[in-house]
């Protein structure tokens, strides 16, 4: 939970601590008013701060109550007692906060905040899938619209998505939308997957030929990937999760130096945690997560936009297959 009145001086010691590497003192100065002002703004309005992994130092350490990966967030969305939920990440992370919680006030501080996953597929080509492959279960990762979670039999995301496919009652199994992804748990599992052509845009850049270079530049280097990395990519590197499983990762090998095959703010975050460990960057940005500053989260909170709704006869149907996924874990 993020500074109580009494303790926020310590708070933005601490902070400062964290984020001097890449800031100028101006840049910290600026930090620090606004998140003084989203601080006060959140306690008048009984407001929860979700932050993903990878929103920027400032905005991850300065201003979130609760971090981690898509099935954190959505696992701490679903428990929370706030009036107002302000998701600091991409729009299909908001929306699903605001399907299992529809009484509550879910805001996004910038709405093109989008996914190149989540574009990639509508409601309308799931049900095409359906048809043509008929009985065969649907699993599909979080990172999608609400109305392709409402074709789904059950969510899944990077954290959950080899356990869930192996467990599910089917040795074919559609797996939407991301094609790298589903190559990654059909290794993992043996199962047969149906898949989709679409990627993320930050995870589909990195190449073999990147690993390759890693390991000649930085002998002894530990290299982590996501599972949106390609197949042949992760086959290469010695360890694949989710954000929140990198950090997992990190803690329990102690690696000297360590390479993360994902979005340039992971690294920043996790830097401060585990001062032994030197990070070597790779550098790929999500436009969508940078389009979140304190500026915008600031603006978010005081007018209390923008405003995430769906449709109730979608959100229904979505939730179900979210709740089928949270039975898994
Ligand atoms: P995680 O669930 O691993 O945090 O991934 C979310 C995401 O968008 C990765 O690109
Ligand atoms: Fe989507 Fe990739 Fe950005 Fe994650 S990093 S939000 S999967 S585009």
């Amino acid at each position: 939970m993020v500074a109580s009145t009494e303790n926020r001086k310590e708070h933005l010691k601490k902070l400062k601590k964290r984020i001097e590497k890449f800031s100028t003192p101006d840049e910290i100065a600026g930090y620090e008013k606004l998140i003084l002002e989203i601080l006060d703004l959140k306690e008048q309005k009984n407001a929860i701060i979700l932050g993903h992994n990878y929103m920027t130092p400032e905005v991850f350490y300065g201003i979130s109550d609760i971090t981690g990966d898509s099935l954190g967030l959505a696992k701490k969305a679903a428990e929370t007692d706030a009036d107002i939920i302000l998701f600091d990440g991409v729009h299909f992370m908001a929306e699903t906060a605001k399907i299992l919680n529809p009484e509550k006030k879910v805001l996004i501080a910038d709405l093109e905040a989008g996914c190149s996953l989540a574009e990639s597929i509508t409601g309308k080509d799931v049900r095409s899938l359906k048809e043509k492959h008929p009985n065969i279960p649907i699993v599909t990762y979080i990172n999608c619209t609400a109305d392709v979670k409402a074709e789904s039999d059950i969510i899944c995301t990077s954290a959950n998505a080899v356990k869930i496919v192996k467990e599910i009652d089917s040795d074919t199994v559609i797996m939407i939308p991301d094609e790298y992804l589903a190559g990654n748990v059909q290794k993992a599992t043996g199962k047969k997957l149906i898949t989709w052509p679409g990627k993320c845009m930050v995870h589909e850049l990195y190449t073999e030929e990147d690993v390759e270079l890693a390991r000649k530049n930085y002998p002894g280097i530990t290299i982590i990937a996501h599972p949106e990395c390609h197949p042949d990519v992760t086959a290469l590197v010695e360890f694949t999760g989710s954000t929140s499983l990198m950090g997992k990762y990190i803690e329990e090998n102690k690696p000297k130096r360590v390479m993360l095959l994902t979005e340039c703010s992971m690294s920043d975050n996790l830097m401060s945690d585990f001062p032994e460990t030197e990070f070597i960057s790779t550098c790929q940005t999500c436009p969508h997560m940078k389009k979140i500053t304190l500026e915008k989260v600031l603006y978010s909170l005081k007018n209390e936009k923008y405003e995430i709704d769906v449709p109730e006869d979608i959100r229904i149907r979505a939730k179900k297959a979210l709740d089928r996924m949270f039975e898994f874990n």
